[in-house]
């Protein structure tokens, strides 16, 4: 089969298109025939192998561990191990197989069958493998991390990127007043997918309008952890999803301690992949109140042009991988 692999850290140019083994599944695994992927942050980052930690919490410290990156698939099953019982043959699957060796980025990829849902049956595969990723972290960072209640005021900063996108739908669902903040061009997208309000970062400072929200989420969080504080209000809550390293290690270290001495709730978030959510996910889908974002579209031979885009930072929503087979 076709995969993009790579030996060695580098630029994406390190990303070649090989003809490898098609793999076989283990007993509670299914064979899954991808026919799109997408791109995320740790794509981007364990090409690199930067930052640092990324290696030290499972990239591979000199050398790439896992040859092909991927962690969001959609496809199709083909083969179902022995005691795999969900998926049978021809079933339309989505999910994030970062928690079990990655590999999407090819043709077919053997996962355990508790890292996929099935996929929303009218969904196209392109827009199911721009979903689950960016809209775990969404959902775990807006209810479970953050609490999020009907009627609350939630600031989502970095509205029109992947994992932003689907934040301000997800905090739509939940009944909360969305402000989302973006760049000018951005303004309309972030409005036309539910945003009650939004800020553009390039004109206004959110933390000077005198505005308090009850719960902010930052996906592409560049402040001080201060800064955030000042735009809660008395008892609301900020979680840290995304941005710059400084921003999230103050997040991990002074959040804590912020949220022990004061009424404010301030920490950082890692989210953990698994069905349930996906199973979640689907509904809010089928429902129609989320709609995945694509900004651009690839063939599996552009992965490394696809993860450079995504590497420059301004994605509108997600980029997607489209993975053709010869006999279509
Ligand atoms: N906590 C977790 O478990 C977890 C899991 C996965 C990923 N992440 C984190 O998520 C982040 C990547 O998220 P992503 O894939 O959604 O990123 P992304 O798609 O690359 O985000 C790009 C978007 O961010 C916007 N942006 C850039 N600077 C901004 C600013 N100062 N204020 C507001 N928006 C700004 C850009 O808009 P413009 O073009 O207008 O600038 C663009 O639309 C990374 O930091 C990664 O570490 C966290």
């Amino acid at each position: 089969m076709k995969a993009i692999v790579y030996t060695k850290y580098g630029p994406p140019d390190v990303l070649q298109l090989k003809e490898v083994e098609k793999p076989t599944p283990k007993d509670n695994e299914v064979l899954v025939k991808v026919h799109a992927a997408s791109v995320n942050y740790s794509d981007w980052a364990f090409v690199r192998g930067e930052p640092f930690m990324v290696r030290l919490i499972g990239s591979g410290l000199l050398k790439p561990k896992n040859t092909i990156l991927g962690a969001d698939i959609a496809g199709r099953v083909e083969v179902v191990g022995r005691n795999a019982k969900q998926f049978q043959p021809g079933d339309e699957v989505y999910g994030d197989i970062s928690g079990c060796g990655w590999g999407g980025f090819a043709e077919y990829v053997s996962v355990p069958e508790n890292a996929l849902a099935l996929k929303p049956a009218s969904m196209a595969f392109e827009e199911a493998a721009a979903v689950p990723e960016a809209a775990v972290v969404a959902l775990q960072g807006l209810r479970d991390k953050g609490q999020i209640q009907p009627g609350q005021k939630v600031l989502i900063i970095g509205a029109s990127g992947g994992n932003g996108t689907f934040a301000v739908q997800i905090a739509k669902s939940f009944g909360a007043e969305v402000t989302g903040v973006c760049s000018t061009r951005n303004l309309d997208m972030v409005r036309s997918i539910g945003a009650d309000h939004v800020i553009d970062y390039t004109q206004e400072d959110f933390t000077q309008n005198e505005q308090c929200y009850d719960l902010i989420l930052t996906t592409a969080g560049y402040r001080s952890i201060f800064d955030y504080k000042r735009a809660l209000s008395p008892k609301g809550i900020y979680v840290s999803a995304g941005g710059s390293m400084a921003q999230t290690f103050q997040a991990m270290l002074l959040g804590p301690w912020i949220s022990m001495t004061g009424s404010k709730k301030m920490g950082a978030m890692l989210a953990r992949p698994n069905q349930k959510d996906l199973v979640f996910i689907k509904e809010l889908l089928e429902a129609g109140k989320v709609v995945p974002v694509i900004d651009r579209r690839y063939t599996l031979s552009e992965v490394a042009e696809a993860i450079r885009y995504y590497g420059e930072g301004h994605a509108r929503g997600k980029v997607v991988i489209t993975v053709e087979h010869n006999s279509e």
